[in-house]
């Protein structure tokens, strides 16, 4: 009631006296404290914990990359698809990495691995960064995956050498790729065993973190409880790591990328978890900060407000550093057409999360249906009955027919 009837004075103050308007009401009556610690006192005082409110007093240039002019405030974020077999369609992206720039910002624009180089040229020249998802497919050095992957790195390297800003987000699996890129280590090489499939843990940050743009500026409670395992808040979930010592065997891999924290599996092999290039703003985490809000069918992710507020926080750190990027479609209809939206999201958890140990995509796109064996697996909408034969189909008999996770080969790290 109180702060009620002080904000109430002090905007009747405000409006009778303009030359005062540029000072915040909080300045004029407590001069001598900041804004974050009056909110931070009143939250308190009111019995509610002070979440969030540490953000208002991160200083903004404890970012590397996410200053200097912006350049697109519409940022559109380019999702490499995954291949996929024994699914409905000849790629997909999981929902989860499309939401997770959506909260900050941001719009995705789906980039096939098979298109031609004219085509992810085109793509690349629209987008303002780049996300290389999770998923299950090998890296082999001369797949046709990791050859288009290699082909928008090297762009967004050449972008970045000639002072325009683009970054890239490796997740998981994409953070192992862009290790991969720079060394051209053989992943049979690159990688180890880890026994880390659905598990929520800490990360141990190291020295680097605190000058890195996903660490840099996030909440002080949040750098604690990160690494504190009574939060267990970076959800892990992958067959495979990069352990620290291959820095020292391939130094060109240190030259490339700061280590910012590093994890310790089931099995107590250290891996390394979170990587920031030395030189541009390309940022990897073996764990998956775009899960927590949005996949819920394997039922080890934390949806804790600690666990939300770190996915939060790494979105608007990099879709941030989106915006300093000039690129842009050629028009507003070449943009309508490349956004995902003209896609359909399968829910396919309905379908495959009958399964216990599912730990697939809750939601997910699939790309060129058509072209998967001259076949439309949707021939009658989105849950199919295989051509009209089977009109009592249950959703256990699709889940049979079409997975999406373990069932068809790719049993993590999506
Ligand atoms: C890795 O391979 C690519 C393509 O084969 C090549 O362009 C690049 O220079 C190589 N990088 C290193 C560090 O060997
Ligand atoms: C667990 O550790 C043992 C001993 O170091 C090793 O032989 C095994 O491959 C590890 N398993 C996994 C899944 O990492
Ligand atoms: C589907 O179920 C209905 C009702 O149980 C049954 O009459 C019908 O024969 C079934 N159709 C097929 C193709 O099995």
């Amino acid at each position: 009631m109180a702060r009620t009837l002080l904000v109430a004075i002090a905007s009747i103050y405000l409006l009778a006296t303009p030359a005062l308007a540029r000072w915040s009401a909080w300045d004029l009556f407590v001069p001598a404290k900041n804004p974050a610690d009056i909110l931070s006192d009143i939250a308190v005082s009111e019995g509610r914990p002070p979440f969030g409110f540490q953000d208002l007093a991160q200083p903004e240039s404890a970012s590397r990359f996410g200053h200097g002019e912006v350049k697109s405030s519409r940022p559109l974020i380019g999702i490499l698809t995954q291949p996929c077999s024994l699914c409905p369609g000849r790629s997909y992206i999981s929902a989860g990495y499309v939401k997770w720039i959506e909260a900050a910002g941001g719009r995705a624009v789906p980039i096939r691995f098979y298109d031609s180089d004219r085509e992810l040229h085109r793509l690349f020249k629209s987008v303002n960064a780049l996300i290389f998802p999770g998923g299950l497919t090998w890296l082999w050095l001369d797949s046709p995956y990791v050859i288009a992957a290699r082909k928008l790195y090297n762009w967004a390297v050449e972008e970045n050498e000639a002072g325009n800003p683009f970054p890239i987000h490796g997740a998981c699996l994409g953070h192992q790729l862009l290790q991969i890129l720079v060394s051209n280590v053989s992943r049979d090489d690159l990688l180890v065993r880890t026994d880390a499939v659905s598990h929520p843990t800490t990360l141990k940050l190291t020295e680097a973190a605190a000058a890195s743009e996903y660490f840099g500026t996030i909440a002080p409670d949040l750098v604690k409880k990160l690494q504190d395992s009574h939060y267990n808040i970076a959800m892990e979930n992958h067959e495979y790591g990069v352990p620290p010592h291959h820095y020292d065997r391939w130094p060109i891999l240190k030259d490339a990328y700061r280590i910012l924290s590093t994890t310790v599996d089931r099995n107590g092999t250290e891996y390394i978890s979170t990587i920031e290039s030395t030189k541009y703003p390309f940022f990897g985490t073996q764990w998956h900060p775009e899960k927590p809000p949005y996949e819920f069918s394997d039922k080890t992710i934390p949806h804790s407000i600690d666990a939300i507020r770190v996915s939060q926080h790494t979105a608007n750190a990099f879709v941030e550093v989106a915006r300093r990027s000039s690129h842009r479609p050629e028009s507003d209809e070449e943009e309508l057409a490349m956004l995902i939206y003209s896609d359909v999201p399968i829910f396919t958890a309905r379908f495959d999360a009958i399964e216990e140990s599912y730990d697939g995509p809750d939601i997910t796109y699939f790309f060129d249906v058509e072209d998967r064996k001259g076949q439309n697996p949707f021939p009658s909408g989105p849950f199919p009955s295989d051509g009209g034969k089977d009109e009592n189909a249950t959703a256990s008999d699709y889940a049979k027919s079409y997975r999406v996770g373990r069932s068809y080969g790719m049993p993590s790290t999506f």
